[in-house]
């Protein structure tokens, strides 16, 4: 499993479990602050099977990060990649994108969750909303799961919070 932007790991413990034997989770960030929290988090859980990456993920190599994880030579290794409230933070974030779909194996799921300004009813809470993702540097227009369904295979979609959150899960096609 590949996690991009993957924060304090606050998506390890409900994807433990389903990486099976012998599963890695990698995640990657950019900030050494929230890498390490999620260090802590793996030693507190005991996890092994835990890689954390420091990188910029809209201007990294996906060769280089393969290599670094497979030490194989640069291929396609993630059967699950996700980006949970992290493209949208990313100037760049098509980049992320490419990179998120290069490294994951032909027929793999990736998943985007991301936000956007409500709708219907919950149109009203959109200044609130608007003020929650500045503060937290995030562009409520950049709406990163469209590359999801421009891109991949078997897209299902789900949304909560009036709109607000907005999830995309699809496969890698052929
Ligand atoms: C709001 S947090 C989400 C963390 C986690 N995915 C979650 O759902 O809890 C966004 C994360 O994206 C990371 N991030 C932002 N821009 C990035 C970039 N260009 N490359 C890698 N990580 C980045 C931030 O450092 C931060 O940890």
């Amino acid at each position: 499993m590949l996690d991009i932007g993957c924060g304090t790991g606050m998506n390890f413990p409900l994807v433990q479990d389903r990486v099976g034997p012998g599963g890695i989770i990698v995640g990657v960030d950019r900030s050494a602050q929230m890498l390490a929290q999620a260090r802590r988090r793996a030693v507190r859980h005991g996890w092994e099977n835990v890689i954390l990456i420091q990188a910029d993920a809209t201007a990294f190599s996906a060769e280089q990060i393969s290599v670094e994880v497979t030490r194989d030579g640069g291929r396609p290794f993630s059967e699950v990649t996700l980006a949970t409230y992290a493209l949208s933070l990313m100037q760049q974030w098509e980049n992320a994108w490419e990179t998120m779909q290069q490294l994951t194996v032909t027929r793999g799921r990736l998943g985007v969750l991301d936000m956007q300004r409500p709708t219907g009813p919950s149109a009203l809470l959109t200044p609130l909303a608007r003020t929650a993702c500045w503060l937290g540097g995030a562009d409520i227009d950049a709406h990163p799961w469209k590359a999801l369904e421009r891109d991949s295979a078997e897209v299902r979609s789900a949304s909560a919070r009036g709109g607000h959150l907005q999830v995309r899960v699809g496969s890698k096609p052929r």
